[in-house]
C-alpha cells in the first residue's frame, strides 16, 4: 500500500490519479500530518509514504516521520531543487533543507525528489487576472519551471520502481523570468497580459491581497529577494517518465479557464 500525503494539492491529487490502488490522505477523517496520533488509520498496511510536508515550519517533521517509520518501510520525499544553492538561500529553501536531512535520518529508505518551480504557482495571479490584464508581484529569479503532472509522474516512478538513497531533481524544459511565463499565458488565454514587478513592499501588499496567510507572504518575499536565478534543466522527467517534461505553454493550456 501506499499513502499519498498532499492529495487535495496540484502534485498530491495527480499521484493518487495515477495510482489508484493508493491510499490518499484524507484530511476529513482527521488526519492531519502535524498531528501524528492522528496518522495511526492511515498509515495501517503502508509500505510507502508520498510524503509533501505543507508546513513553512519543520517543527514536528521528526515527530511525524517516526511516526511513518513505525509502519513503513519506505518514503519519497518531494523537496525543492533550491536546496542545491544552500539552506541559507531563503526561508522555504531553508524548510526543504531541514525536510531533507530529517527524511534521511529517519530509518526509512528514502528517495528525494527535488523540483524546480511550479507552473502552478501561478494560480496566485487568477484573482488579478480576472480583473485586468496586468500581474503585479516580485520579481523572482528566473527557473525552469515545472509542470506539476511531470512532477507527479515522477513520483510514481519512485513509488513503484524505488531508488533508495538518491536524490532526482526535475525541472522543465526551458528557463523562465516571471514576464516569460505571464506573456506565454496570455498567448493560451488570447490576451495581451503584461507582468509589472513590484517592489517588495508593494508586492507584500499584493500578495496579502491576493489571499496568501502572512507567514507565506514573508517566506515569498524572501525567496524573491534572494534566490538566484537558476538555469538548471534536467533530464529526469524524461528519464523517469519516458516523456519530456512539459513547457509552460502546455500547463496554460490546461488551466485557461481558471483565469477568466
Ligand atoms: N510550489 C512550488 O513551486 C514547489 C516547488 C518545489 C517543491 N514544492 C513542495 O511541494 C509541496 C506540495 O505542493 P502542492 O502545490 O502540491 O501543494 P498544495 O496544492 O498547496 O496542497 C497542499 C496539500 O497539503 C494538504 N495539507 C495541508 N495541511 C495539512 C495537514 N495539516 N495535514 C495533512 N495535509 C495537509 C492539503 O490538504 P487539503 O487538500 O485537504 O487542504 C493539500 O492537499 C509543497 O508543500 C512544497 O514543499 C513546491
Amino acid at each position: 500500500m501506499i499513502l499519498v500525503t498532499g492529495a487535495g494539492g496540484n502534485v498530491g491529487r495527480a499521484v493518487a490519479a495515477l495510482l489508484p490502488d493508493a491510499r490518499p490522505l484524507d484530511r476529513r477523517s482527521g488526519a492531519d500530518l502535524a498531528r501524528p496520533d492522528t496518522l495511526t488509520e492511515a498509515l495501517q498496511d503502508v509500505e510507502t509514504v508520498f510524503l509533501i510536508w505543507p508546513f513553512l515550519t519543520s517543527d514536528g517533521a521528526g515527530a511525524t516521520l517516526a511516526k511513518i517509520a513505525e509502519h513503513a518501510r519506505r518514503v519519497v520525499y518531494l523537496s525543492s531543487s533550491a536546496v542545491r544553492f544552500g539552506a541559507d538561500t531563503d526561508p522555504i529553501t531553508r524548510l526543504h533543507a531541514d525536510l531533507e536531512a530529517a527524511v534521511r535520518g529517519s530509518g526509512l529508505d528514502w528517495t528525494i525528489l527535488r523540483a524546480d518551480t511550479f507552473a502552478s504557482n501561478a494560480l496566485g495571479w487568477a484573482g488579478q487576472l480576472r480583473a485586468g490584464d496586468t500581474v503585479r508581484g516580485p520579481d523572482s529569479a528566473a527557473t525552469a519551471v515545472i509542470d506539476p503532472a511531470d512532477v507527479a509522474a515522477s513520483a510514481v516512478r519512485l513509488l513503484t520502481d524505488p531508488r533508495p538513497g538518491t536524490t532526482q531533481t526535475v525541472t522543465g524544459p526551458e528557463v523562465l523570468a516571471r514576464a516569460d511565463q505571464v506573456a506565454i499565458l496570455g498567448a493560451a488565454l488570447g490576451r495581451q497580459l503584461t507582468f509589472e514587478p513590484t517592489p517588495y513592499d508593494e508586492a507584500r501588499a499584493q500578495l496579502t491581497a491576493d489571499g496568501r496567510p502572512a507567514a507565506l507572504v514573508e517566506a515569498l518575499i524572501g525567496s524573491a529577494e534572494r534566490r538566484p536565478r537558476s538555469d538548471l534543466i534536467t533530464t529526469t522527467v524524461q528519464d523517469l517518465t519516458g516523456r519530456p517534461a512539459r513547457g509552460f505553454r502546455a500547463w496554460a493550456d490546461r488551466n485557461a479557464a481558471f483565469f477568466s
